[in-house]
């Protein structure tokens, strides 16, 4: 019975995950594009892309715990730890771990932003786009779900709104960093002369 409940426990917690890192991933993607409208401000994509990353880490440790503890596979903690180690599905657990670790340096960077600078910061940041299809991966190389028709469901959504965001992104201008200094000299130029 505890088996059981810790199989389904890993599974279940591996699938909201991949949900809500794919979420993390997009609303990530549209901050960078300062995405905004009356209904929608700005600091709502930021903020929820803040809370949804740490609630991911929540399912990520339930998934990762429940994992390394069932007794069927006997992972042993080194396997969350070193990648490849493990003997249960050497590389794609492996996978896992990479994508896990990745996260936890995105995690840990975040909280010494003021110490690192904003530049380290950014650099650490972009390992997101690298954590998240390495995950996905692991997922389909590992998961007893993989072929049932909701797990596919869910990932062909993941997969279609990460390419979705990263295409728009890389479809956009780059942004003018002088454009809000360049407005306001215009703003007061024409203020000058209309008195
Ligand atoms: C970013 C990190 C990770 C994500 C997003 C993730 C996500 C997933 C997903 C979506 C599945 C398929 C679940 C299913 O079949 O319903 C899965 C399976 C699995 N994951 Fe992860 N995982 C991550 C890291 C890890 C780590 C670090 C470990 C442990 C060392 C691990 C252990 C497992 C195991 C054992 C399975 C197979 C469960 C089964 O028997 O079906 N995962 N993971």
């Amino acid at each position: 019975m505890t088996d059981t409940l810790l199989w389904y426990s890993t599974r279940g917690a591996g699938a909201v995950s991949m949900i809500l890192l794919s979420a993390v991933v997009v609303l990530g993607v549209l901050s960078t594009m300062r995405v905004q409208s009356a209904a929608w401000p700005r600091f709502l994509t930021t903020g929820l892309h803040r809370n949804l990353a740490l609630l991911t880490l929540v399912f990520l440790a339930l998934h990762i715990v429940t994992a390394v503890v069932d007794p069927f596979t006997h992972l042993g903690w080194l396997a969350a730890v070193v990648p490849f180690s493990s003997y249960y599905r050497t590389f794609w657990l492996g996978l896992g771990t990479i994508a896990f670790e990745l996260l936890a340096a995105i995690v840990v960077t975040s909280l010494l932003r003021g110490v690192i600078g904003q530049a380290a910061w950014r650099i650490v940041h972009w390992l997101a786009y690298a954590s998240w299809p390495v995950a996905v991966i692991h997922g389909f190389g590992t998961g007893t779900d993989v072929l049932s028709a909701w797990f596919m469901v869910l990932a062909i959504v993941c997969v279609f709104a990460v390419a979705l965001a990263i295409i728009i992104r890389l479809m956009q201008p780059p942004a003018d960093p002088l454009a809000s200094a360049r407005n306001e000299f215009r703003v007061g130029v024409s203020r000058k002369s209309n008195p």
